[in-house]
Parts: structure tokens; C-alpha cells; sequence
């Protein structure tokens, strides 16, 4: 097994530290959940033992290399100092003349937060230029965005080739955890997928096919499975450009023998607000303007089964638009019926993991990871560009 670099590794004493953490939780200017804030607490307070000065930085949304103030991080740093029992400063930018000249004067203690790194278009295209920018402010690179490590951007791969690197104690524990899962995972091993973020982690599937003994699929990727089987989904969520995966993943199942469950039936509206009650209809019902936005009760007790006889169960993406009660039965079922399994219980995901800790139901996993793409990637057994710089060579 490879191994990481890990904060022993590096001399970090007195050190001025860039620190990637994964803050992606504010929507509209609202913090959606801590979970990932808290998970980068243990980091932080080590680095602040070695008498470090730390500057955090971190994407948030997907502004496309622009300022969208709604994706600021501003919030955050309103709520660090809360956590942390200490000041943090807030950085307008995260390059630039200002900022270099106060990053100067940060001394041993000191914790500052940057501007969302996606406000300029260096960040994801892994500019070098940006990225140098970046690697200036400090002089050792610490990862600890577990959520962010399967991409390749200036933050996640580009300062840690100019820096004295290592993975924090976050992304060491969920990749520790990963490993496991990947190599020796209790059979039957159950994966179930949901969420939005279709073409990313359609992507994955047909290398997960490969490690799982059944895949149960729920939320808007369900919906483009179902669309892609000839069902007329109306106004549901659905990605046309990834019907030839979908199609593609079914065949694989069937010739790999991985029990593949779709929903049969889904809970539908025709406003997506939170008055919406939903409706019950079988999957190939749907009305003009309905819009599928959780899975049905025959889907659920479905999964249930599978669930109950499975000794692993890995769960990314909600079952359905969660954030609104009247679609969060799905995803509230399965919750309960994973940690009331003897099974080894791991939940990833932005919006998942906020869920399960929303709900306080975190702890009763054997893990929940910060992660969702990320997880699936390396579930899939994906090499992952923020992992692949921080291994020991
Ligand atoms: P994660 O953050 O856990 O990796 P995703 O970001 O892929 O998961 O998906 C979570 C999002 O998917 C939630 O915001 C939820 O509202 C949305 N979602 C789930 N089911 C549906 C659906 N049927 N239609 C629209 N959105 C959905
Ligand atoms: C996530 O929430 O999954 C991570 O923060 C990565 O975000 P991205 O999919 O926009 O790169
Ligand atoms: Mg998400």
C-alpha cells in the first residue's frame, strides 16, 4: 500500500503553513453545515502546537474563475473563531499585492482565511503562474480537502510541487479508511449512489461495478438512468449527455452479475419549494411538469433488502432533494436502516455527510467521510491527482 506524507514528515516547526481544507458548505451566503469546518479542526490545532502560522484556503461553489459574492467565504471565517476559541482573519483575495505584503507580517499563532480560490481562473486550470502566487505566501504546503483531492487545480496539485508538502490529519485518515474499504471489504459489499453531480460520478461507476456485489441507485443520477431506459421523466433532473454511460453500466452489471436496483417508483411535485407534500407515482407515470424529486416507498423497501444482507455498505448522494423534508424520506430511511445494520457503514459526500450530521446521526457510522467524488474516485480504485503528489516517493 502506498503511503502518504504525513505531518511528522516535515519540519513544520515555526513554520508559515498553507493550508488547503475543504470549506465548500456556504450556499447563498449561508454556512449549509459545519461538519466539514470541524473536520479540519484537528489539523489546525496541531499546526498551532508547532507554533505555526496558517493560512487557510479553499474553494467554494463553482464560480467559474469569477467573483459571485454569494460564494464567498466569508461566513466561514465568522465561524472559525467560534470553533477555535481564537481570532481568524479574512483575506479579501487570495493572490495579489495586499495579500502578499500581510501574509508577511502573519507570526507563529496567527490564522487567516483567503478568498474563495475558484474567483480566479488559475485555480482550476492549475496555473502555474497562480500557483506560484499561492506557494509564495508560505513555506509549507499542508492538504487536508479530502472533498477536493480528485482534482487537479492549482490549490490541490500546483503549490504542492513548489512547497514542502504533506497530507493533514484528515485526508490521512480518510484515505487510511479508503484503503481499507478497497482492499478488504466484508462481502456482500453494497454501494449505493445518489445525488446531482451526474457526470462526475457516472464516470466511476463502471470501475466500482468491479469491487461491489450490488449498486443501488437513487436521486437525480436515478432519474437519468431511468430517462436513459426510455421512461419520460418530464421535468426531473435529468443529464442527456450521460445516457450512454448509464445504458453502458447497466450491461456491465448484468454480465458482471452485480445486482443493479433502480427505483420503481419516485415521489414527485411540480414546484420544488418547501410547501411541495409530493406524490407517489410508479416510475413510468409521471405527469407533464412532474418533477422526480425523491425515491418511492416499493424503491425504498427494496433497498432496504439489500442493505440488510450486505456486511459493507458505502453511501454517496442524497436520495433525493433532501434539503426539503418532504423529499428527505428516502435518504432518512436509509440512514436508519445502515446504522441499525451490523454492516460496516460508510457515508461520503458534501450534502450526504451534511445530512446524516444535520440529522445527528454521524457517530452511528463506523465513518463518515467529508467526501464524495473523492471517495467514489478512489473507491473505484482512481489514481487521484491531491493524492498522488502527497505519496511517499
Ligand atoms: P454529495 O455532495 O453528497 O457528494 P451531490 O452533490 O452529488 O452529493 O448531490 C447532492 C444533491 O443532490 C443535493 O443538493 C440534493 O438536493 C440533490 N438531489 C438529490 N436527488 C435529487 C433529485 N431527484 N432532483 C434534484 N436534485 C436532487
Ligand atoms: C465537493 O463538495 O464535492 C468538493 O468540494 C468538490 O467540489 P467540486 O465538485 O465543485 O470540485
Ligand atoms: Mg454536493
Amino acid at each position: 500500500m502506498n503511503k502518504l506524507l504525513t505531518l511528522q514528515d516535515i519540519d513544520l516547526h515555526n513554520k508559515k503553513v498553507f493550508l488547503r481544507v475543504d470549506y465548500n458548505v456556504v450556499s447563498n451566503g449561508k454556512i449549509i453545515d459545519e461538519f466539514r469546518v470541524r473536520a479540519s479542526l484537528p489539523t489546525i490545532k496541531y499546526l498551532l502546537e508547532q507554533n505555526c502560522s496558517i493560512i487557510l484556503a479553499s474553494h467554494n461553489g463553482r464560480p467559474e474563475g469569477k467573483v459571485v459574492e454569494s460564494m464567498s467565504l466569508r461566513p466561514v471565517a465568522r465561524l472559525l473563531p467560534r470553533l477555535l476559541n481564537r481570532d481568524v482573519a479574512f483575506f479579501d483575495d487570495c493572490v495579489g499585492e495586499e495579500v502578499s505584503q500581510e501574509a508577511e507580517y502573519l507570526r507563529a499563532g496567527d490564522i487567516v482565511l483567503l478568498e474563495n480560490l475558484r474567483f480566479h481562473p488559475g485555480e482550476e486550470a492549475n496555473d502555474k503562474t497562480f500557483a506560484t502566487q499561492l506557494a509564495n505566501l508560505a513555506e509549507v504546503y499542508i492538504n487536508d480537502a479530502f472533498a477536493a483531492i480528485h482534482r487537479a487545480h492549482a490549490s490541490t496539485v500546483g503549490v504542492a510541487k513548489l512547497l514542502p508538502h504533506a497530507a493533514g490529519k484528515l485526508v490521512q485518515k480518510e484515505y487510511d479508511t479508503f484503503e481499507m474499504l478497497m482492499h478488504k471489504p466484508p462481502r456482500p459489499y453494497t454501494a449505493i449512489i445518489g445525488g446531482a453531480k451526474i457526470s462526475d460520478k457516472i464516470e466511476v461507476l463502471d470501475e466500482l461495478l468491479k469491487h461491489v456485489d450490488a449498486l443501488l441507485i437513487g436521486g437525480a443520477m436515478a432519474n437519468t438512468f431511468l430517462a436513459a431506459l426510455g421512461n419520460t421523466m418530464q421535468k426531473s433532473l435529468v443529464e442527456k449527455s450521460n445516457f450512454v454511460d448509464a445504458l453502458k453500466i447497466i450491461k456491465l452489471a448484468k454480465t458482471k452479475k452485480v445486482k443493479l436496483v433502480l427505483p420503481t417508483d419516485v415521489i414527485v411535485a411540480k414546484k420544488i419549494d418547501s410547501k411541495q407534500r409530493g406524490r407517489i407515482v410508479p416510475i413510468d407515470q409521471l405527469e407533464k411538469d412532474d418533477i422526480a424529486l425523491d425515491i418511492g416507498p416499493d424503491t425504498m423497501k427494496a433497498f432496504d433488502k439489500t442493505v440488510a444482507e450486505s456486511n459493507t455498505v458505502f453511501w454517496n448522494g442524497t436520495l433525493g432533494m433532501a434539503e426539503l423534508s418532504a423529499f428527505a424520506k428516502a435518504s432518512d430511511n436509509l440512514a436508519h436502516t445502515m446504522i441499525s445494520s451490523d454492516a460496516q457503514t460508510i457515508v461520503g459526500g458534501g450534502d450526504t455527510a451534511a445530512f446524516v450530521d444535520t440529522q445527528d446521526l454521524a457517530e452511528h457510522f463506523s465513518f463518515v467521510s467529508t467526501g464524495g467524488g473523492a471517495s467514489l474516485e478512489l473507491l473505484a480504485g482512481k489514481k487521484l491527482p491531491g493524492i498522488e503528489v502527497l505519496l511517499k516517493k
